[in-house]
């Protein structure tokens, strides 16, 4: 792979995935995380950020006349750092054009459940209420709905034990998340 893949990540909360993408990608291979991106000032993520030396920044919805505005601000902000691939690790909100088209295919969000089934913000606890045996993670594509790209890795994951599912599925989504990361800037190359 040709050196200099630039990945921002964009992340609204405790950001265990930016930190796998952190301790399993950055640095290696040429693929670095140049910039971490939040609607939310206290996320856990741009500590996470901060800590590893990569740049951040808050774009919280009310510092802008509207989401689209917002979004334009941020997508302007990942391309002054010339981010190639923008993931999405936690983020809470849904990407509005303006954002999507400057990245088209390149934005990737990371989702515990086996989609279709389950979007939303509540998906494990979904599942569970749902009694199905077998939930999981996936990584798709983004669109302009939610958490209906198509799809670019899936893995299954049981229910039961149900006291440990939670820890499970974010253990899958550290592995999964950078493994795609990795293999779609391989491809992209
Ligand atoms: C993860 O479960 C991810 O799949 C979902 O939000 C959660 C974020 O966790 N989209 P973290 O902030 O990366 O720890």
């Amino acid at each position: 792979m040709a050196p200099g893949a630039r990945v921002g990540v964009l992340a609204s909360g405790v950001g265990s995935n930016l930190q796998a993408l952190l301790d399993r990608v950055h640095g290696r291979d040429g693929i670095e995380i140049v910039a971490v991106g939040s609607d939310k000032p206290d996320a856990q993520a741009l500590a996470r950020a901060r800590a590893a030396g990569v740049p951040d920044a808050t774009f919280a919805a009310d510092g802008y006349a509207d989401r689209r505005a917002r979004d334009l601000a941020m997508a302007g902000w990942l391309e002054g750092a010339r981010v190639e691939l923008v993931v999405l690790a936690g983020y809470m909100h849904l990407l509005t054009p303006p954002f999507l088209q400057r990245f088209p295919e390149r934005v990737v969000n990371i989702h515990p459940s086996l989609l279709p089934a389950f979007p939303g913000a509540h998906a494990i606890d979904d599942a569970l209420a749902a009694g199905v045996d077998t939930t999981g993670v996936s990584v798709h594509y983004v669109d302009e709905g939610l958490d209906s790209g198509p799809l670019i890795a899936q893995e299954p994951v049981p229910v039961e034990p149900r006291e440990t599912l939670e820890e499970r599925i974010h253990a899958v989504e550290h592995r999964l998340l950078p493994q795609v990361v990795e293999e779609r800037l391989c491809l992209a190359r």
